[in-house]
């Protein structure tokens, strides 16, 4: 069949417009297309890989089989757009505009506060949207899973599952549902424990004003599609791209053919395997076919014997398909289908189900697959089809290695999979651990089948297949064969267990590492199968009676719960707040849950973002290179080969920047030697993103490796490698303490580091003006002013030449306070030398590669302390990895060291700081600044004290906490009545006592699960240590129209700082705040501001806007005296006429702080947010998996601006603090190449890593005079109370070391992964090993 040379029309249609490509190129994507060519900027670039969901879109086709429209989620950056032949789009902003309609699920997500900076919301709107076209009312379980490949960095995910939640059909809209009780039951006036008069409320947003969801509203599917598809294109379609083509051929005949003719060419369907591996291990292909127009991949059919399902079908449709088979037939014939629908529950995310077929899957053989080993025990079998026929082959060991006798010939392809019925006395089932519960590769998992003799317990028949422990699925076969006719009993599993370590042999060099605990993964889910089967035969007992010698052994009680899996449960909790006093204003918003101004915005995708600005003029792209290299010389960059390429304008160096290259120690471009890998050398200049990113692979770095290459903190100790001098304070004698105290315990702590993993990468857009060297910037950052300076000191100009704007941030959490000055400036230099605007998005990978992250923490402690758990005596010396250079690292060791007493009054202290030099990309600032893995530190000497005091640790903690009015260790007076009243409030709110007696009672009971509780205490302390970083600007202008403007100095993260001082403008000059707009935060308006950082933001622009009201308002005092029954607008146009100034500069000059270092003492802090969190877990022993059952937080917001912001605060630094704690890992490659790079690699939080039940309150009635309106910033110091799972898992594991006789105390590590979690709970699986 010849290939045509001209290439066909791609019809498909998007939003309901039609969309018809003349020439389209088979390598873009989906998302690209949406954003470049159609400017639909509404969907996100979050990662490129399929595994954060910023980029959702629904795609609608016509079922050729069922004749019906299958809408399903897909992530648009791996949706390959020529494989939209005939569908139908919608993206976001199809679903609703606030121009014209906004979508019910967009206008509740929004009032339910879901959205923070925004960035995640698009794809969560349209994972949320698709659901409901299928299900208009659907389950909670549906809806979790519908969200379970969406990730969110800052909401903590509780407010978008309660706005999804108002479309379920159990939904009553109470959000305590769950708890048992209604929070209407407990009336709106729970005036808590404490007996304080404040109303607390429980409503955040009020459900009665939804809209209700109208599916005749939908957009319908586009009518011609219909046509197309009920008289389907039998013709080939061609598409000629640049490199590559993509031929889709219209029936299985030409199909057969072109894959005579293109042997080599692979199938594409899904593009979920083939699409990451031609991106990341660059595998190209020129020609592509794509079968997804051929009927017969997609044919189903049932026999007696088995299940038989097209290739084509998607993993959510074999979900579908085997569900219905298992309600439909007996369940001794379902034993294969259901163990593959439990893992078909967590693979991947549902965009990723939709899309991935199981042809794909299967023949991908990744080693991780979830689906092949249980196919392979199940005997599944494969139908091959070519122009020569059919055949079959077995889905076995042979074909997984990819033995080519065993294998598909290059002309076949795989039709379908068949799948035969399990029998009476056969058992089949699935494991599997990932580091999440959900959407997250699997660690190790397995299929085990097992066929009995009829009527014993002798096997006939047994298959052991595992994922996860080398290059491809590992088929046991020796094993299996030797166990043949062994009896199901103990010294069979022991045998077994032998057997299996000995054949599944890891190497030290398996996929990811981690060898040990995959080796007691091996045998810890045999050992669970042993247990299934033997609880299955003990019911097959009951009906086939054996005699006594063939009894089965008994299974123990305390070992049944070693049987459950943790389900994925759907959260639910209360948040409660204290409302504003009754006779307040109504219009007077201060104290309400005002929804984020954003929010409508970010829901229907017209929220515009850094790089939602359209293409300017003549604009190029930029693109970074990186060192390869961890400390080496730079002998030559040689850019000749980039500089010829297509598109490639230019290669900027170090030698082309016209002012400053940053400072000696901190490069903006390599200057002689490079310090890390992903330190940046140059960057290339192209027409396109694309070519740029081509060039990058054609400069050729020269180098000559140097010594020493030190990458932990251990060898920077070795190496005397410091970045500055160390930090001390000292208090009492420490020394003399010790030589008094009973006792004293000595241990380690180890906290990793943490990637920033905002949501929009790093992005800027510099536009070179025509006159007087002027630049406008846009750019994602916390800190234009620094923007501004960097920018003005790299190209040698004033400062006022250079207006940086940030209209929003997709997330900052410090990691946008000092990176985006140096892609600014580069971005600067190339905008310079070229005359062109400029334009750098980062990738995801290249993102983590080179902007580091949160310091990791090894700490050592001695701790003195009396039998009763008084402390006496505390030495804890710290060292953070830095990174190579400076940036923030001896501010956050300062703060690290500042902060460290956490919640404790201890009269003899000596804490030492210190900042190691190392080669990896440099350190920086992140939420908590060095309070996360420091007093991690302080709380494990807590816990090591009341292991060895014999005593719990909550009472170890309420023994040493500050009681009354007292002096910090840098001697700052502070009261901490409130820091009580949160612990006490915290243990009663949670029962903490009756559930710990439960926990006990439940650890007694059962062996292989224990449960773990913990209670954590916290003062965080706000604020910078320096006065002038606490001063801050605004300007407000009033127009003719009595419409106000108010620009200040923070940046809109996502934390809502414009819709707070919108409230207090409001407030202020007592209009609503329907007459204000905020604009964009800009160095031309404000200028000379400070990051907004530190949780103070709100708080200090909060009183500069007050003040810029306060002298307007008294401006027009006499004006309104003059005319009482005046309106607003008739005030300003009086005050107009009287050439009153109607704008306003308002200034606060910032709270006094500062620190003595020399004395060790000051007033570093304005004040302090008090807190306390009890968490519940339960770990299971035998994989480490552990599951959230409870957390109750108790925070000290004083009067909050905002409550419903600040809930959103707390509850998103607390999930990201338990990502730190528990998930998120930081892994490198012995040359110092961060391996953990992307979604995949990296754990963030998941929608079902939520505390199944979550309750957050705030303190009622607490004052702080000090700050607006008596209000707390509450950015930050949620994070912390993250480590009460951390220490709830602590407390788990060690119940059960102790109940194994294993000495309690070891060294804290965290984060607390499955991986540490298993092999800390050593028992006779581990011994094995
Ligand atoms: C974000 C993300 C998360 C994931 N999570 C998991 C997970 O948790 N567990 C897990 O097991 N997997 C996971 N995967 C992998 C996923 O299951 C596979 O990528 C997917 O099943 C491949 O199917 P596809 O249709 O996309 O294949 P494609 O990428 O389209 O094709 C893959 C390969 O299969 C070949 N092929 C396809 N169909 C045929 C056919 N009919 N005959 C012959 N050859 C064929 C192609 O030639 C190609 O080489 C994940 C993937 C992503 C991107
Ligand atoms: S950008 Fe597509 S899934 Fe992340
Ligand atoms: S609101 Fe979800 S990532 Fe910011």
């Amino acid at each position: 069949m010849p290939c045509p040379t001209r290439s066909d029309e791609l019809v498909f249609f998007v939003n309901g417009r039609k969309v018809v490509e003349r020439n389209v190129d088979p390598e873009v994507t989906l998302l690209t297309f949406l954003r470049k060519s159609l400017r639909l900027t509404g969907t996100k670039y979050g990662c490129g890989q399929g595994g954060c969901g910023a980029c959702t879109v629904m795609v609608s086709r016509l079922d050729p089989t069922s004749k019906k429209i299958r809408h399903f989620s897909v992530t648009a950056c791996l949706v390959p757009i020529c494989s939209l032949y005939g569908t139908a789009i919608t993206t976001v902003e199809g679903v609703g505009s606030i121009k014209t309609r906004i979508h019910p699920v967009q206008e509740r997500i929004a009032k339910s506060h879901g959205t923070q900076c925004g960035f995640c919301t698009p794809g969560m709107v349209m994972s949320m949207y698709t659901l409901l076209r299928n299900h208009p009312e659907p389950s909670e379980e549906q809806l979790t899973e519908a969200l379970g490949g969406n990730l969110c960095r800052c909401t903590g995910y509780r407010p978008i599952l309660a706005s999804g939640r108002t479309f379920c059909m159990e939904s009553d809209g109470c959000q305590q549902k769950g708890t048992g009780k209604c929070c209407l039951d407990q009336g709106e006036n729970d005036s808590s424990s404490l007996g304080q008069k404040s109303r607390m409320c429980t409503e955040l947003f009020v459900k009665e004003e939804f809209q209700p969801l109208d599916s005749t509203q939908e957009l319908i599917f586009p009518p011609e599609l219909l046509r197309m598809a009920e008289n389907p294109e039998k013709r080939t379609l061609t598409f000629h791209g640049e490199r590559v083509t993509w031929i889709s051929p219209g029936t299985l005949k030409d199909l057969l053919e072109l894959k005579v003719k293109h042997p080599e060419a692979p199938l594409i369907l899904g593009n979920t395997s083939l699409g990451p591996a031609m991106k990341s291990q660059e595998r190209f292909h020129s020609i592509l076919l794509s079968p997804v127009r051929i009927p017969e991949l997609y044919v189903v059919s049932k026999t007696s014997g088995g299940l038989t399902i097209g290739a084509g079908c998607s993993l959510d449709q074999v979900k579908d398909i085997l569900a219905e088979m298992s309600s439909e037939l007996p369940e001794e014939k379902t034993q294969t289908y259901r163990a593959l629908l439990k893992h078909l529950k967590s693979l991947g995310g549902q965009q990723i189900r939709n899309m991935a077929s199981l042809g794909g899957h299967v023949m991908s053989r990744h080693f991780f697959s979830d689906l092949n080993p249980i196919l392979a025990v199940g005997n599944a079998t494969l139908n091959l089809i070519s122009e020569e026929g059919m055949r079959q082959i077995p889905l076995n060991e042979h074909f997984l290695a990819g033995l080519a006798s065993a294998d598909l010939k290059p002309e076949e392809l795989l039709e379908s999979v068949h799948i035969p019925h399990s029998h009476k006395w056969e058992f089949v089932s699935a494991f599997r651990q990932a580091e999440c519960q959900q959407n997250a590769l699997p660690d190790v998992n397995a299929g085990m089948r097992v066929l009995f003799e009829e009527g014993t317990d002798t096997i006939a028949d047994l298959s052991l297949a595992y994922g996860g422990v080398g290059t491809a699925t590992v088929c046991a076969a020796l094993s299996c064969q030797q166990l043949l006719g062994r009896r199901w009993n103990e010294l069979m599993l022991d045998e077994a267990c032998r057997l299996l370590l000995e054949e599944v042999s890891i190497p030290g060099s398996a996929p990811g590492g981690r060898v040990e605990f995959k080796r007691a993964l091996v045998v810890s889910f045999f050992f669970k199968f042993y247990l299934e089967v033997l609880k299955e035969l003990k019911t097959l007992l009951k009906l086939f009676p054996v005699p006594d010698s063939r009894r089965y052994p008994e299974i123990p009680d305390r070992f049944l719960s070693a049987l459950e899996d943790f389900p994925v449960t759907i959260p639910h909790g209360v948040q409660t707040y204290q409302s504003v006093d009754s006779d307040q204003p109504l219009q007077d918003p201060v104290g309400r849950p005002i929804m984020h101004l954003s929010g409508l915005k970010h829901a229907t995708g017209e929220a515009t973002f850094c790089d939602d600005i359209p293409v300017v003029d003549k604009e190029l792209v930029m693109a970074l290179v990186t060192s390869t290299r961890a400390h080496a010389k730079i002998i030559s960059i040689d850019s000749s080969e980039a500089l010829v390429l297509s598109g490639v304008v230019d290669v900027i160096t170090a030698d082309d920047i016209p002012g400053t290259n940053g400072t000696e120690e901190d490069r903006l471009l390599a200057v002689g030697e490079v310090h890390c890998v992903g330190q940046i050398i140059c960057a290339v200049v192209a027409e396109t993103e694309v070519q740029a990113k081509q060039a990058i692979e054609k400069v050729k770095v020269t180098y000559e490796d140097l010594e020493p290459v030190i990458f932990s903190i251990e060898d920077a100790i070795k190496h005397n490698s410091f970045l500055c001098p160390e930090k001390k304070l000292e208090k009492g004698n420490i020394e003399e303490a010790f030589e008094k105290v009973d006792q004293t315990v000595e241990g380690e702590v180890h906290v990793g580091g943490q990637e920033h993993f905002y949501m929009e990468t790093q992005r800027v857009l510099v536009i070179p003006k025509t006159e007087d060297k002027e630049l406008d910037i846009y750019v994602s950052t916390q800190d234009p002013a620094h923007v501004q300076k960097t920018v003005s000191s790299t190209l040698s100009i004033p400062i006022n030449r250079i207006t940086c704007h940030v209209k929003r941030v997709g997330g900052g959490f410090g990691g946008k306070v000092g990176r985006p000055s140096i892609f600014g400036a580069i971005a600067a230099v190339c905008a310079i030398k070229t005359g062109h605007p400029i334009r750098l998005v980062l990738d995801r990978e290249d993102d983590m590669l080179i902007t580091g992250g949160r310091h990791p923490l090894f700490a050592k402690y001695k701790v003195g302390f009396m039998n009763n758990g008084r402390i006496k005596a505390l030495d804890i010396e710290c060292y953070v990895n830095g990174g190579c250079m400076l940036d923030d690292s001896e501010l956050v060791i300062e703060f690290l060291i500042l902060k460290l007493e956490n919640a404790y009054k201890i009269h003899n202290l000596r804490f030492r700081g210190n900042a190691c030099m190392t080669n990896l990309p440099s350190n920086t600032a992140f939420r908590g600044f060095g309070f996360p893995q420091g007093t991690l530190v302080t709380e494990s000497c807590i816990t090591a004290v009341a292991a060895k005091c014999g005593l719990p640790p909550e009472k170890i903690r309420e023994k040493n906490m500050y009681k009354t009015i007292d002096k910090t260790i840098y001697k700052q007076a502070f009261s901490p009545e409130t820091l009580i009243r949160c612990w006490n409030e915290c243990l009663e709110k949670s029962s903490f006592h009756s559930r710990r007696m439960q926990v006990e009672e439940f650890n007694k009971k059962n062996y292989w699960k224990k449960k773990g509780i913990a209670v954590i205490p916290m003062k965080f302390s706000v604020g910078f240590a320096a006065t002038s970083y606490h001063q801050a600007a605004a300007l407000v202008h009033i127009y003719t129209d009595g419409s106000v403007l108010v620009s200040h100095g923070g940046n809109e993260l996502g934390q809502g700082i414009h819709t707070k001082m919108l409230q207090v403008a409001s407030r202020e000059l007592k209009i609503p705040m329907s007459h204000m707009h905020v604009c964009e935060t800009s160095t031309a308006t404000v200028p000379n501001t400070v990051a907004t950082a530190a949780s103070i933001g709100s708080d200090v622009n909060g009183k500069a806007v007050q003040n810029a009201c306060q002298i307007l308002l008294k401006r027009l005092e006499h004006i309104m005296k003059k005319n009482p029954e005046g309106t607003w607008e008739d005030w300003i146009e009086a005050a107009f006429e009287q050439r009153i100034s109607l704008s306003a500069t308002g200034y606060f000059r910032g709270y006094k702080a500062f620190m003595d270092w020399e004395k060790g003492e000051g007033d570093p802090f304005p004040y302090y947010v008090y807190g306390a969190a009890c968490s519940e877990v339960e770990i299971d022993c035998l994989t480490g998996a552990h599951k959230k059952i409870r957390t109750d937080i108790v925070m000290d917001a004083c009067c909050s601006l905002n409550p419903a912001i600040d809930m959103g605060q707390i509850e998103g630094a607390f999930i990201q603090g338990m990502g730190l704690y528990t998930t998120e890992e930081l892994k490198y490659s012995p040359e110092g190449v961060l391996y953990s790079r992307g979604p995949d690699k990296y754990k963030i939080p998941t929608i079902t890593d939520v505390p199944e039940e979550f309750n957050v309150s705030f303190l009622p009635s607490s004052q702080t005079p000090l700050t607006i309106y008596s209000s707390k910033g509450l950015g930050e110091s949620g994070m912390f109370l993250g480590s009460s799972v951390f220490f709830a898992i602590a407390d788990a594991v060690a119940t059960a070391r102790k109940e194994r006789d294993i000495a309690e105390d070891f060294t804290v590590r965290s984060p607390a992964t499955p991986e540490w979690v298993r092999m800390a709970c050593v028992d006779r699986f581990t011994d094995m090993i």
